[in-house]
């Protein structure tokens, strides 16, 4: 409390009250562990490293299938920026855009592999690389598509690569995409190969000229529901001269819209709203993509992406939701320019049926700091990312599965 800078504090008070949370959940920190992890002890769970494996962001299973459609392979994606702290358009700051971030791979079978830093073939020269929220299709013996959010320095676009099974240490880069239906993406979710769902967190960004200091600080602090869900549909003809066929506001009027997810089902799509502390359910008409909001779920802290768990039925789909217990902690790590500061973490599962939440791990910042991303395969392993997390991913795995 002692070293928290004035400002900090109005700005913790004002999103404690737009919340409606206890004000000491913002100011405070919450007594937390050093490592916290629900199904075993610290031992359970591992830490990758590798040089520039760090500061990622999101994470999403790749599933690869044979012919008769039973899954064969399930690798891990991670999107990470070792320049953020110079280059983020959502927190700041925008410094240099030059360093380019990068994807990488790791099985989720074999975890003692270590993590693949991806090829980007045919990636424009002269064009930056800031990955953010990443989606991709799943393989039937086929190529995916992968579709990575790029805070590029002019504006947010939408990068398409290509993945090949028989050559998964490779991205190829197919087109970049941009429109001002996804012009603050954050974060994908797919209807299909050639289709998704993006949230945009702000309508008032910070690469406003001058205003873009305050604006977007305004939208967080005071809860604005400017963020929203937009719906896009992609010519699978890759050659196609107007790349998007159809785009359209799926959900509007979301304070700070950041993860979404697609139940296994289909039926369901979640979003968290980071400034406002809730996951909000939408049911989902699979035929034409509309949305209609069915429920609102608090967490205790302000979650940054989420992730239904593969493999469960609409009755047992439960969600997987990481993010920032405390938000002073993390303005003073994206300010920091050594590797001391620390932000803590804490990640749970939500069943949307009963509403239920339970904590899957928390760190006090020490162990694992700003977790941004979980996700949980149907074995029970847990894989968590964290925005300035100097190891690209932390991977705990339950007991019985030794
Ligand atoms: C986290 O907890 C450990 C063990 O109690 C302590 O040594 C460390 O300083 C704590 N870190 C922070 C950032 O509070
Ligand atoms: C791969 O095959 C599946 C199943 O046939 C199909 O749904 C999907 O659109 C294909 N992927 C691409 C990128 O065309």
């Amino acid at each position: 409390m002692m070293k928290t800078p004035w400002i900090i504090v109005v700005i913790a008070s004002i999103i404690a009250w737009r919340s409606s949370r206890p004000a000491k959940d913002f100011l405070f920190k919450r007594n937390s562990p050093q490592v916290y992890y629900a199904e075993g002890d610290a031992n359970h769970c591992l830490l990758k490293i590798a040089p520039d494996f760090r500061f990622c962001e999101d994470a999403a299973f790749w599933d690869l299938h044979d012919a008769t459609s039973q899954l064969t392979r399930r690798t891990v994606l991670v999107a990470c920026d070792p320049g953020r702290k110079e280059w983020n358009t959502v927190l700041g700051p925008l410094r240099n855009s030059d360093p380019h971030g990068a994807l990488w791979l790791l099985s989720a079978e074999d975890h003692d592999g270590a993590p693949q830093r991806l090829v980007l073939e045919n990636y424009p020269p002269n064009h930056d690389f800031h990955p953010l929220g990443i989606a991709v299709s799943p393989s039937y013996g086929n190529t995916s598509n992968l579709f990575v959010v790029n805070h590029a320095r002019r504006r947010t676009v939408i990068e398409q690569f290509t993945l090949s099974p028989s050559s998964s240490a490779v991205a190829t880069h197919v087109r970049t995409l941009s429109s001002p239906y996804f012009w603050s993406a954050n974060s994908i979710a797919l209807t299909s190969a050639h289709s998704f769902y993006v949230s945009n967190d702000h309508l008032m960004t910070r690469r406003l000229p001058v205003l873009g200091h305050i604006l977007p600080i305004l939208e967080t602090l005071l809860g604005l529901p400017l963020g929203w869900i937009s719906h896009i549909s992609l010519d699978s003809d890759v050659t196609a001269s107007t790349p998007i066929l159809e785009q359209s506001f799926a959900a509007l009027f979301i304070p700070f819209a950041n993860g979404v997810s697609i139940s296994p089902s289909g039926s369901q799509l979640a979003v968290a709203s980071t400034s406002l502390s809730r996951v909000l359910i939408y049911s989902r008409d699979v035929a034409s993509n509309a949305l209609s909001h069915t429920d609102t779920i608090p967490v205790p802290f302000s979650p940054d992406n989420l992730e239904y768990v593969p493999e469960t039925n609409a009755e047992t789909s439960t969600l997987v939701v990481a993010g920032h217990p405390h938000f002073p902690s993390l303005l003073r790590v994206k300010a920091d320019t050594t590797t001391d500061a620390v932000s803590p973490s804490w990640v749970v599962s939500i069943v949307p049926d009963t509403r239920e939440v339970a904590t899957l791990f928390r760190s006090n910042g020490t162990f694992f700091s700003s977790s941004s991303t979980g996700l949980r395969d149907s074995a029970g392993a847990l894989y968590v990312t964290g925005l300035y997390a100097e190891s690209g991913l932390l991977i705990c795995r339950p007991n019985s599965a030794e």
